[in-house]
């Protein structure tokens, strides 16, 4: 079985795109730092320049941009602006984490099957804001974390990982998003890994990996990367 060619595109250049605190982005940094990420954050991109995530990728050498949302013509416009920026720098996979901004096909399409997201609930459930309050006010018994490829719908393309997180007696949304958040610390990288390692398919709204005597052997990176 010859390798996924969908695979073959993933790099192991890494783009991060931010709004805010940028814990999800210090996971990535340190996992690359550590060995435990076999890749490169080449490229860190936020949309509002007081974002703390910057300061983190400026600390771990990385290449820092600010690249405001607003008084572009239209989405597709910003859109295409990232997409120049991240193409600029070879990135070859895009990580959105805590990018604040709903993504459309001008980056998606620059990027086929490359752009991924981390959301802090089970997907389908709670997309969207406040995805921890949401669990809270439902009564679940169990929230956690999507690793999952970004399509124009919000929260809602094929899932890579998952990891479940107990909602426990007496939470409140402060205390079940700190234990989400530790959870994604550890679901990002390793999602990451399971793309870069390769052997992956999409089908339908599945990620799968198929097993068996015509399993793909996992797929190199690009020899750019
Ligand atoms: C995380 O909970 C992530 O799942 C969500 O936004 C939050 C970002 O946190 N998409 P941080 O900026 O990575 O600390």
């Amino acid at each position: 079985m010859t390798p996924d060619p969908i695979t073959e595109l993933v790099a192991r250049r890494i783009g991060v795109l931010i709004s805010g605190r940028g814990s999800n982005l210090q996971a990535l940094i340190d996992a690359a730092q550590d060995g435990r990420l076999d890749a490169s954050i080449v490229v860190v991109i936020s949309n509002r320049e007081n974002a703390a995530g910057l300061d983190r990728a400026r600390q771990a050498g990385i290449d820092a941009v600010v690249l405001p949302h607003t008084g572009w013509p239209s989405r597709d416009d910003y859109d295409r602006a990232l997409a120049r920026e991240l193409q600029a720098r070879r990135v070859g996979l895009v990580c959105l984490a805590g990018f604040m901004r709903r993504v459309g096909p001008a980056l998606i399409d620059a990027f086929p099957d490359a752009v991924v997201n981390i959301h802090p609930s089970l997907l389908p459930a709670f997309p969207g804001a406040d995805a921890q309050r949401q669990a809270i006010e439902h009564g679940v018994k169990v929230s956690g974390v999507t690793v999952h490829f970004v399509t124009p719908e919000l929260d809602a393309g094929p899932i890579i990982l998952q990891r479940a997180v107990p909602v426990l007696e007496g939470d409140t949304e402060d205390t079940l998003s700190a234990r989400i958040l530790a959870a994604e610390h550890q679901a990002y990288p390793a999602a990451i890994t399971l793309l870069l390692n390769g052997g992956w398919r999409i089908v339908g709204r599945r990620v799968v990996r198929p097993t068996g005597p015509d399993a793909a052997s996992p797929s190199p990176p690009r020899a750019d990367s």
